[in-house]
């Protein structure tokens, strides 16, 4: 991963608005303060924000990671969607573009901050009039059209906590998600477009409400919404699948309703969403965020790290955000919506695929928009290399500044060709490293005052404290690998698993005592920059998307023809890690490419198509220690067909069983 480490990397993003003119001394002596009196730095920064009742100076900060018990700007109320939007449009940037959508076909959305205003509020008044209150968790499970930004905004708007599901899910997925949030609201959309294929996401939703139901969840109120409320399919009443009393056409009440909604004074630790994510056993995780620390923390990252003058400088700021990332994933929520919303930024978010209807889609999109800021990731980036530099270089990317990655290490290749093609080895990357739990960026560098170092996502941020831990807690020297934790609270932390406080306490605050385990290694090495080395647990990364191998088992389990199932990733050339499946079938059931088939179709079937395996290796013998636990450490060796280095086998009933099973092998298709 590290490359041309020797090489140091100092890029001053173009037309820079002087707010990172700050210099590397600036940043440190911020740094310092942050860390030293986090009540104080993020007090005065707290106060940036709009609020109907002041924090109290006090209580800036509260955190015990032993309970944990983590409260920030308590006293305050404040309401994030007044901050996104009333601010501004009160501000006279009414009129500013605030965000475009740019559909599959090309279509675009734009709205200003006015108008965003105004369908925010229509929305929200859609909710609140159909018994939407306060607390009420609302399932969203809609492509990335504009509704999904207006939707999420509403529900913030009234204090309903908005439970954003990935619309690639499957009915099963969708359902469990339902489930766990006692969500008995969800808004959807008829369907889906993207890559020229129409995605039928009211159907999943229909299908995840009936098997919720039978879970013991009600769904009483599904809200429906056309593709872009504008053309492409309208939800109409007597379609197929439509239940009346329960569904309506959220077009319709949206248009017919008032533009003003007076928003909810949300106390500062009020929840405001739920994101579900994988962890290392079955069960996804409802990840909860609460109001103000994430409203701070998402506004102030996004700021430094883009580069953004924030909203005191936004009428002069021409720039575009353009993050290609879903609104189904914590990117989507704090670095498309929330975090350029909050300082008055141009939000481009796009409802397609790379590829479509070519694979100089993105470098179109950034030509077309005068993109300046862009946020990618590294698997996107691999699958358009591999097209060469022709879709880019036929495009104009002068208006770039700032490039961007995020949801796994950027590769020494994938990072020369984004630095080189794209960026014409004049832009700084800022590769964040962060996670659904953290709300926000934790390590990146600040473009125009970070010394780049390819391969390593460098510095913390502001209040960021990463510490290596080994595995006895001893905490490492530099350059030592070990578990990467954070050492101290930072706003915009989860701040519970939701109705599972205890899971939260055990799966991040028990390994380490006083510390946020982040289930990644690391090192830091000696001028500070942080190397990260991917996941110490049993989390997969595909394509950027986070997988729990607990989740994939389960999943094969429920083919009948499976006994049992060992599920770990391995290196794939453009998802980063692929999914590999050691498969022991019942006896008389025959191995076969049907039960291949039919096995990655059970699979994609309880989780989503993004969960589809890549190879399936049929055997009837796993490497087991003597008391039966299976060697992952060795799988994960003989999926990457990495004879070297296998350690050592030595506690193994069978040791045999490696060469063989090195032997069958199965290549990712
Ligand atoms: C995991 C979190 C944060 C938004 C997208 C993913 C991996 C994330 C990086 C990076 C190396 C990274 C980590 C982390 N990861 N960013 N820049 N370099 N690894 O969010 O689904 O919550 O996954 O993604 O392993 O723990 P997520």
């Amino acid at each position: 991963m590290e490359v041309h480490s020797h090489e140091h990397r100092h890029f001053m993003p173009k037309r820079p608005h002087g707010l990172l003119g700050l210099g590397e001394a600036k940043y440190k002596e911020m740094y310092q303060e942050s860390i030293n009196d986090p009540a104080a730095f993020w007090g005065r920064i707290g106060k940036t924000y709009d609020w109907f009742k002041p924090f109290d100076d006090n209580k800036v900060a509260h955190s015990d990671f032993h309970t944990p018990d983590i409260r920030w700007f308590e006293g305050g109320q404040t309401n994030i969607s007044y901050n996104c939007l009333d601010r501004h449009v009160a501000a006279g940037l009414g009129d500013r573009p605030a965000a475009t959508f740019e559909g599959d076909e090309g279509e675009v959305f734009p709205f200003t901050y006015s108008e965003l205003l105004a369908r925010v509020s229509q929305t929200a008044n859609v909710l609140r009039d159909a018994g939407v209150s306060k607390g009420d968790r609302v399932t969203l499970c809609m492509p990335m059209i504009p509704q999904l930004m207006i939707s999420m905004l509403a529900c913030a708007r009234i204090g309903a906590v908005h439970s954003v599901v990935f619309a690639g899910f499957s009915a099963d997925a969708v359902a469990d998600r339902i489930v766990d949030a006692g969500s008995s609201i969800v808004i959807t959309a008829t369907e889906g477009v993207r890559g020229g294929k129409t995605v039928p996401i009211k159907s999943i939703v229909d299908n995840a409400i009936i098997v919720a139901e039978q879970r013991g969840v009600n769904v009483t109120r599904v809200f429906v919404t056309s593709r872009n409320g504008q053309a492409g399919v309208e939800a109409r009443e007597g379609e197929e699948g439509w239940v009346s009393g329960r569904d309506v056409n959220m077009d319709a009440l949206a248009a017919a309703a008032s533009p003003e909604c007076e928003p909810v004074a949300m106390d500062a630790e009020d929840p405001l969403f739920l994101l579900y994510t994988s962890g290392s056993t079955g069960k996804p995780k409802g990840v909860l965020h609460t109001t103000a620390g994430y409203m701070v923390y998402a506004g102030e990252t996004f700021k430094y790290i883009f580069d953004h003058p924030g909203p005191s400088g936004a009428a002069e700021c021409s720039d575009v955000h353009f993050c290609t990332a879903d609104v189904g994933w914590i990117t989507g929520h704090s670095y498309l919506t929330y975090g350029p919303l909050l300082n008055g930024a141009h939000s481009v978010a796009f409802e397609g695929v790379p590829t479509y209807p070519h694979p100089g889609r993105f470098w179109e999109i950034i030509q077309k928009h005068k993109v300046t800021t862009f946020y990618t990731a590294p698997t996107a980036l691999r699958s358009l290399m591999v097209h060469g530099d022709e879709p880019v270089l036929k495009h104009d990317l002068s208006s770039l500044r700032v490039l961007g990655t995020v949801g796994e290490p950027i590769n020494p290749e994938a990072w020369t060709w984004y630095h080189s093609v794209v960026g014409k080895k004049q832009l700084p990357i800022v590769d964040t490293w962060w996670q659904t739990e953290t709300g926000g960026v934790m390590i990146t560098p600040l473009p125009g005052v970070t010394t780049l170092m390819p391969g390593s996502a460098t510095k913390p941020f502001f209040g960021v404290k990463p510490v290596v831990l080994h595995q006895d807690g001893e905490v490492a020297e530099a350059n030592e690998a070990g578990h990467l934790t954070i050492g101290q609270a930072w706003p915009g932390m989860m701040r519970t698993i939701f109705g599972d406080h205890e899971r939260f306490r055990e799966t991040y605050f028990s390994q380490f005592p006083g510390h946020y385990t982040t289930g990644d290694g690391g090192r830091i090495d000696e001028e500070g920059n942080v190397w990260i080395m991917g996941r110490m647990d049993d989390v997969i990364n595909v394509s950027g998307h986070r997988l729990g191998t607990a989740e994939v088992e389960s999943a094969l389990g429920e083919h009948h023809d499976v006994v049992e199932s060992a599920v770990v990733g391995a290196p794939h050339a453009i998802k980063g890690e692929g999914i590999y499946c050691f498969v022991t079938l019942r006896a008389g059931a025959t191995p076969s490419d049907e039960l291949r088939a039919a096995l990655k179709q059970t699979v994609r079937k309880s989780i989503g198509p993004i969960a589809s395996p890549d190879a399936i290796h049929f055997t009837q013998e796993l490497p087991k220690t003597r008391s039966g636990k299976i060697m992952r450490r060795i799988l994960r060796k003989i999926a990457a067909g990495d004879e070297e280095e296998m350690g050592d086998t030595s506690t193994l009933a069978d040791s045999s069983v490696v060469g063989r099973l090195m032997k069958s092998r199965q290549a990712f298709a």
